[in-house]
């Protein structure tokens, strides 16, 4: 009997303001994968997360519904916790970040961290709205980028080039609830020193927490080196208020993290466990965290560091995963390619998703595609076509002709020893993530079962006198591989495992159970399991989720709506009026372009020479993901010929390339018509 292992698992809580969509949950369905696949194992699995229910987009979408910021997060909880349930995410507690529980776990860290030394306050100049009256975060400023004078970028990062800025250093900013333009004004902040635990987050870092593409991102932030940290933010703010400092709140940041601790802590009570086994520093159990790439930042730096500084436990492993995109392309409103949890659910069995996120899901951080044509054709092809087919094609004789009941050994012990031998491998596959190899190896073992049965015919045999008891054997041997198949599987489509349970007469989630075949056993009728996916569902989910737009359409509840989630951002604003002399102030001009080359260590750079007449200029343009270089050679494009030049990190950019699209592989760069010629003015 292997050791049991004493396992916590998180998800990311995701934010109360909005609803659930399938980008969430590819992140939901991988950690309950993983879980469901731990329990059958027959290790002692907890799985905890909450809602995100504070800062200032949550307190803003209240006000614009007009209830307040706790009637929102509660109605939000429960449609969230209903999506979950409905997709068969089996987590053991869900709670929310504005829970008293939460509030003490708050307050008991940071007094901690505190009295340790470990908190610094300073005075800082920000943005604020004065019509609003309030201090603006980031996300909700909007203005050029101060690096590569992309315009319209929010406050705190450049989609364009990718630079990282305060949002003071923004050109002509302004504000994204108002639309007015944004004063400095000073305030009193509180600062986590994060730079005093840089050395134990390197060697935390090279302890095998962590995947290899996220220990060079960590490098790379070391190398750029660590600041501390605001975790304070000044009121109006739907949060904790920070003790002893009236009229200052924990930044969200601060408190969503400790919401899996103070999540915990709640189960904890309701099931008798001991809190401090578990999040004590020298705990002995294991604490996983599965992320989305996003918010690595978060939770491989100040995280482990405030749970160091408060004298706890550091997580075990961060699985941080890939983005979602559907049909190649990022999650689109227009398209129908934004799909909500519960669009998904009126329309499709979960158990499709899950096992196609699964099929698709491996390791490594890179981007997830659901194509919804290949959706359909693997689902069919496999769950259908192979998995559940072995039951329908035997089930049937084993109750017509023998009430039921499993013969009294297997034909073919050979090959279900086959199957038990590739159990261990699966397991692996499981244990690591690769849920991906896992599927392969399933489906490669599902097509020998297959092949038995189409070998010995049972259907032909039924015809044969005398042949009965072979038929019972054959179909015997096709049952307990069908069991092998589900036991597997069942972490991935759980709904299609309790029905095969409920066929079988017996449960199929133990994974060691499967050792033993299931020998003059009675089975129950069979029922179909699962039905194939039908492209007229899929479509009609699409067109739903067109709908959805319509009800969203107004440019501030959409940035609202959106904010932490910005890679979905779609819809964009005008920008503020201007004359005719404004626009003169740009001067625009054809340019050519005579070379393009990537940039060494940018991710998204090009390296631009460009001709505009009597000049020559150098222009690094973030549209890597968008062309290869050698097919903008030789282009007309149009440029900002008299943009400030900018030392960046690569050398010096003499203007900026038109373009527009929401950024990564969807930029489009601008060309006058033929006959333009490099160096005219455009007005
Ligand atoms: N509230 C924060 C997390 C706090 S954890 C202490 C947050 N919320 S979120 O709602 O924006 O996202 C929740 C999780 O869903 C994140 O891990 C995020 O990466 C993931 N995803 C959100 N959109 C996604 C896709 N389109 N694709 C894959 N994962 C996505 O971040
Ligand atoms: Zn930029």
């Amino acid at each position: 009997m292997p050791k049991q292992r004493k396992i916590l698992v998180t998800s990311a809580l995701p934010y109360a303001n909005g609803s659930i969509h399938l980008g969430h949950m590819l992140e939901y369905i991988q950690t309950d994968i993983w879980v469901r696949f731990q329990r059958s194992r027959g290790h002692e699995v907890w799985f905890v997360w909450a809602d995100d229910a504070h800062g200032t987009p949550i307190m803003l979408r209240a006000q614009q519904e007009g209830i307040s910021p706790e009637e929102l997060i509660e109605k939000m909880n429960l449609e969230h916790q209903q999506d979950f349930t409905d997709f068969g995410v089996s987590y053991d507690n869900f709670s929310s970040t504005h829970s008293d529980y939460n509030r003490e776990m708050v307050e008991s860290i940071y007094t901690r961290l505190k009295d340790a030394g470990y908190i610094t306050a300073r005075t800082i100049t920000q943005l604020y709205d004065e019509e609003e009256g309030m201090f603006l975060p980031d996300r909700f400023i909007r203005g050029t980028c101060p690096k590569c004078g992309a315009a319209d970028q929010y406050g705190d990062n450049c989609e364009s080039c990718g630079a990282h800025y305060a949002s003071t250093e923004l050109i002509e900013p302004r504000s994204v609830v108002s639309g007015s333009r944004p004063v400095l004004r000073e305030s009193e902040h509180y600062f986590f020193k994060l730079t005093e635990f840089e050395d134990e987050l390197k060697e935390w870092l090279n302890s095998g927490a962590m995947q290899p593409e996220v220990v060079n991102k960590l490098a790379e932030w070391f190398e750029d080196g660590l600041r501390d940290w605001d975790i304070s933010r000044d009121a109006p703010y739907f949060g904790f208020e920070i003790p002893d400092a009236p009229g200052k709140y924990f930044y969200v940041w601060v408190d969503a993290p400790m919401g899996y601790a103070s999540s915990f802590r709640e189960l904890c009570d309701r099931e008798g466990l001991d809190f401090d086994e578990w999040w004590g520093a020298d705990s002995k159990t294991e604490l996983y965290h599965f992320i989305g790439k996003d918010i690595v930042y978060f939770h491989t730096l100040f995280w482990p560091a405030e749970l160091s500084g408060a004298g706890m436990r550091k997580p075990t492993a961060v699985y941080a995963h890939g983005f979602l995109t559907v049909d190649g392309a990022k999650m689109s409103k227009s398209r129908g390619t934004f799909i909500q949890a519960r669009t998904y659910l009126n329309h499709l069995n979960p158990d499709y998703l899950r096992y196609y996120f699964a099929a698709k899901l491996s390791n490594g951080l890179a981007d997830i595609d659901l194509n919804l044509e290949d959706f359909t054709l693997r689902v069919n092809s496999d769950l259908v076509g192979k998995v559940v087919n072995i039951a329908s094609r035997t089930a049937g004789f084993i109750n017509k002709r023998f009430e039921g009941l499993l013969s009294e050994s297997l034909p073919d012990p050979q090959l279900y020893a086959k199957f038990i031998t590739a159990s261990e491998e699966i397991a692996a596959d499981f244990e690591s993530r690769n849920f991906q190899s896992a599927i392969r190896r399933i489906m490669a073992m599902a097509d020998h079962a297959n092949r038995y049965i189409d070998e010995h015919k049972p259907w032909q045999m039924i015809k044969q006198d005398g042949r009965e008891a072979e038929v019972q054997a054959v179909c015997t041997q096709g049952l307990n591989m069908f069991r092998v198949l589900v036991t597997w599987l069942a972490p991935v489509i759980p709904t299609t495992t309790e029905l095969a349970a409920g066929f079988l007469g017996t449960p199929v989630n133990h994974w060691a159970a499967i050792s033993e075949p299931l020998l003059s056993h009675k089975i129950n009728s069979f029922t179909p399991l699962l039905t194939r996916v039908e492209a007229d569902k899929v479509a009609a989910m699409v067109d739903a989720s067109k709908e959805n737009l319509q009800a969203t359409d107004t440019v501030n509840q959409t940035q609202i709506e959106n904010n932490g989630d910005n890679k979905n951002m779609e819809i964009e604003a005008l920008a503020d009026e201007i004359t005719i002399d404004d626009f003169l102030a740009v001067d625009l001009r054809v340019a050519k372009i005579l070379s393009a080359e990537a940039v060494e260590g940018a991710d998204k750079l090009l390296c631009l020479k460009l001709d505009i007449g009597n000049q020559q200029r150098q222009v690094f343009a973030g549209i890597k993901a968008a062309y290869k270089p050698e097919d903008l050679v030789g282009r007309l494009t149009v440029m900002v010929a008299n943009l400030k030049s900018r030392k960046m990190r690569f050398g010096v950019s003499e203007g900026m390339v038109l373009a527009a699209g929401p950024g990564g592989e969807e930029i489009y760069i601008l060309s006058p018509d033929s006959g333009a010629v490099p160096g005219q003015r455009i007005k």
